[in-house]
């Protein structure tokens, strides 16, 4: 068994274990993956702050996410077929987090339905929605998720339309997998996954086969995801949609500072700053470089988190320098559920939470409630000509770069 010793690690075996049209499935952006490659290269130019001959005893991950007690501030972000990269994976992340104490969220686009996972856990998940044209089904899905328990909903709503990824095209990607003789033979490379697959009855998407009106089996749930997703969405059916659910909102895709306030007005318990971790808009600005401006217009109106590009316990820490209450992770849980299943979603989490905390105390600071600007050197131009209110940008405290 190879030493896991960070997520890159885990990412190499998720490449190695899981068949390459899934891996290929979570590893890209759309088009030209500027916006993909920027989430994580954008972290590397906010550099942090060393503190020496501070007092680093008792410290603390922990945090409040909605009212909620977690671990560490980052939560599992909806992630849409995983029970593909590992058999039941989204039951073994599910169980991972709660063993953990972070949040999971089930995607509607998961392999294990909301049931099943319910089933197998016993602390409440999150339950992200897209919203589809068929309003009945949308009702049907957010009773379901009602009576599992879920607490929290998650509203996505940068993905109306689906961001071509060249590779999921150029792969056939479908789920179960097409047998053509390429796919047979890069199947034939990932035995371990083959058998785990060989033993679950869970291969198609849990929530929509069944649940969705004529939709039975493969071909037909191709169909209805490709006409499904809502064009129509707008901040009303958002309004809409919020009134009809009784616990905690949290709208996830927010890229812009006027959007964030629609957010808030629509009684958004949490934003997500999100580009859906590059796979959407390709061109769009990375996830850290507009959260300042977000910060500026709804700081304290609602809980602001951020996700697209973490892959380290530094860059949770950073993105909570810069303002945020909260972090998700999308591909690095996927990384160690491809990787180890269960096992390696609890290992990608550990591995946050130690660069975390290590950072933390490097940095001279025992709470993650106290990280601010004041640990990071951000270089001045960051926000740059795209900054959207530079005279507020002047008045933030913002450390520049030695040359
Ligand atoms: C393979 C994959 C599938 C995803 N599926 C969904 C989904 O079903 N629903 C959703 O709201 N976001 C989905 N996302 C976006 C994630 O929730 C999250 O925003 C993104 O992964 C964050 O970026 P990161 O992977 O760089 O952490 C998906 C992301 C990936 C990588």
């Amino acid at each position: 068994m190879p030493v896991i010793t960070c997520i890159e690690d885990l990412k190499r075996l998720h490449k190695r274990r899981a068949p390459k049209m899934f891996f290929d499935y979570a590893e890209s952006g759309s088009w030209t993956e500027q916006t993909f490659r920027e989430n994580t290269t954008d972290f590397e130019q906010i550099r942090l702050r060393q503190k020496v001959a501070v007092d680093m005893s008792d410290r603390s991950t922990a945090a409040r996410m909605l009212d909620e007690k977690v671990a560490m501030p980052v939560a599992l972000a909806p992630v849409g077929m995983t029970g593909m990269q590992n058999a039941d994976g989204e039951i073994k992340a599910a169980r991972a987090a709660e063993k953990f104490g972070v949040p999971f969220t089930l995607s509607t686009m998961s392999i294990c339905s909301i049931e099943d996972v319910a089933e197998h856990t016993s602390a409440p998940f999150w339950f992200q929605l897209y919203v589809m044209r068929d309003e009945d089904f949308v009702d049907r899905i957010l009773e379901r998720a009602k009576r599992a328990g879920c607490s929290t909903l998650v509203l996505t709503l940068d993905l109306q339309l689906l961001g071509q990824r060249h590779k999921d095209l150029k792969n056939g990607l479908s789920a179960p997998p097409k047998l053509t003789p390429a796919t047979l033979l890069d199947l034939s490379t990932r035995w371990r996954w083959g058998l785990e697959m060989l033993g679950t009855k869970r291969r198609f998407f849990g929530n929509i086969v069944g649940h969705a009106a004529d939709v039975e089996d493969a071909r037909s749930l191709m169909k209805w995801t490709a006409e499904q997703f809502d064009l129509k969405l707008d901040w009303e059916k958002v309004r809409k949609i919020a009134q009809k659910w009784d616990g905690k909102l949290v709208l996830k895709g927010i890229l812009d500072a006027e959007d964030a306030k629609k957010a808030v007005e629509c009684g958004a318990d949490a934003i997500v700053v999100s580009n859906h971790g590059g796979r959407q808009l390709d061109g769009a600005l990375s996830s850290i470089r507009v959260l300042p401006s977000i910060v500026r217009a709804v700081k304290g109106q609602t809980e602001i988190w951020l996700d697209s590009g973490i892959r380290s316990g530094q860059d949770v820490l950073k993105a909570l320098a810069m303002g945020a209450d909260g972090t998700m992770i999308g591909r690095a849980w996927l990384y160690g559920l491809g990787a180890m299943g269960e096992k390696g979603v609890t290992t990608s989490l550990e591995v946050i939470r130690k660069e975390l905390d290590l950072t933390m105390a490097l940095c001279g600071e025992r709470d993650v409630a106290n990280l601010g600007r004041h640990n990071l050197l951000v270089p001045e131009d960051f926000e740059g000509r795209w900054a959207d209110d530079p005279e507020a940008r002047a008045q933030a405290e913002i450390h520049t770069l030695p040359a």
